[in-house]
């Protein structure tokens, strides 16, 4: 089982960005985090983050043949990116979306998500342990 773990713009900033919301843990604590969940469950991991979309979108193509699924916090992508939607649907890996902080409870903007139309679960508002059960979740799938 080989899941490609993919984070979008700013949360490279995690530990400084509004800790208040997001914490004060910081993005190599994240990766640390998701490395350690993810030997415990028994898969292998890659795990990329970008600022930029077309680069999120050239790394959901690649993992056609390469990965088992795909766990995506698209950040704020994920509520203007059809393109990222739309590499979600081209390649058809099972996917799982993640947030950090519970995007329902926030600005309105942040109740639309493109690419969750594309993911088979989503799981918000559990900080880090999010990525966690979203593996988890697709260990199950696949
Ligand atoms: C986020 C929520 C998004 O609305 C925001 O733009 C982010 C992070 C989260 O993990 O809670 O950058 O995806």
């Amino acid at each position: 089982m080989k899941l490609l773990i993919l984070n979008g713009p700013n949360l490279n900033m995690l530990g400084i960005r509004e800790p208040d919301i997001y914490g004060r843990q910081t993005y190599r604590e994240l990766e640390e985090y998701i490395r350690k969940e993810a030997q415990a469950l028994g898969c292998e991991v890659e795990i990329r983050q970008s600022n930029h979309e077309g680069d999120l979108v050239d790394w959901i193509q690649e993992a056609l043949g390469r990965f088992d699924g795909i766990v995506i916090n698209p950040a704020a992508y994920t509520h203007t990116s059809v393109a990222i939607l739309d590499a979600l649907r081209a390649v058809r890996l099972p996917a799982a979306e993640v947030h950090l902080s519970d995007v329902d409870a926030r600005e309105p903007f942040r109740r639309v998500s493109y690419a969750g139309l594309a993911c088979r679960k989503t799981f918000q508002g559990h900080g880090f342990a999010g990525y966690r059960m979203a593996m988890e979740f697709l260990c199950g799938e696949v």
